[in-house]
């Protein structure tokens, strides 16, 4: 049995933070032995959002290294730029004949973004955001794409533009289905759910020591809990919620110190950042080598370009054929 094949994206907003690897990375890092995996910089898909394109190249590289750094193996798993396989564009033409203007508009995904960031005039490629991601996936003719659960509302849309091809022109594609990452997301320095670069409130893979101390300092904790002495809630605080994730040994002490007061936030926090550091210090390192060694980072997304090309030609080719355009 040949392996599945896995096709992982993410748009390139930058250096990654700790989010990032709870919420994908460590599970992309696990999963590149049980499936043949794809690993997509969706370059394009940052114009649905920003016009601005001045800090994309760099955004890649720089996630393109936090990729590396833990721990994705670019001889397994080629990366690449959807902006350099042109075949991604061609699919996403071809498919946005296969679903409705109505659907795409039912998507609850594009409805929270337009929202949250106050959109008052959608343009036409965002709305079809979720068509452009199913032509990613389905050049790879990925079976199962690794993504969080504001994501499965495309990843329904690319089984229903799968099927519908099928349906129309001959089997070509599979129904891709959505691996769900299992840890919740983390929530972000200032107790919102999510951590997110535009809310300011991250802590950086690439973060040293004394940063990733001063950034915990500032951290929401349990409002009632104001000095040592006072009993806390764990429950409710944010920086327990990092040592579950980060400091899983000693969390009962930590449940217990801080819900009888004995524990201060203050030293739960520089024992927490201390532990973030320890977890960091690979990635960290891993990072300098690759910082210091760009033409070797470039000739990875080169060769994993030429790699995703060829793949994606074969399905090119076999998608003509089936439609018979000749
Ligand atoms: N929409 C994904 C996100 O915002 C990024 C993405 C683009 C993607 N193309 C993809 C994810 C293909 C998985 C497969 O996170």
């Amino acid at each position: 049995m040949p392996k599945k094949r896995i096709l992982s994206g993410m748009r390139p907003t930058g250096k990654l933070h700790i989010g990032h690897y709870v919420g994908a990375l460590e599970n992309w890092v696990k999963l590149q032995d049980e499936y043949e995996s794809f690993h997509l910089i969706a370059d394009y898909h940052v114009l649905t959002t920003s016009l601005d394109t001045n800090d994309v190249y760099q955004n890649s590289i720089d996630m393109l290294i936090d990729w590396l750094a833990c721990g994705l193996d670019p001889v397994k798993s080629p990366m690449f730029r959807q902006s350099k396989i042109k075949q991604h564009a061609e699919l996403n033409l071809i498919f946005s004949m296969l679903i409705t203007v109505n659907r795409l508009e039912r998507n609850p995904t594009l409805k929270d973004q337009i929202r949250d960031l106050n959109i008052e005039h959608v343009i036409y490629g965002h709305l079809g955001y979720p068509v452009l991601q199913t032509a990613d996936i389905l050049l790879y003719k990925g079976d199962a794409v690794p993504v969080g659960d504001d994501q499965v509302p495309h990843i329904e849309i690319s089984r229903e533009i799968a099927r519908r091809f099928n349906n129309q022109y001959g089997n070509v594609f599979p129904e891709p289905e959505a691996l769900l990452t299992k840890f919740s997301r983390l929530s972000g320095l200032d107790g919102n759910a999510k951590m997110s670069k535009s809310l300011n409130n991250t802590i950086l893979l690439s973060d040293e020591v004394e940063i990733v101390k001063s950034k915990l300092k500032k951290a929401v904790t349990d409002p009632n809990k104001v000095r040592k002495g006072d009993p806390g809630n764990p429950d409710i605080c944010l920086v327990f919620s990092y040592h579950k994730k980060f400091n899983p040994d000693e969390i009962d002490e930590i449940e217990k110190g801080c819900r009888s007061g004995e524990l201060g936030c203050f030293d739960c926090k520089m024992n927490c950042a201390s532990k973030i550091s320890k977890f960091l210090a690979p990635i960290i390192d891993k990072r300098k080598y690759y910082e210091s060694r760009i033409d070797e980072v470039k000739d990875i997304l080169h060769d994993g370009e030429l790699r995703g090309r060829k793949v994606a030609e074969q399905t090119m080719n076999e998608v003509h054929e089936k439609m018979k355009l000749g």
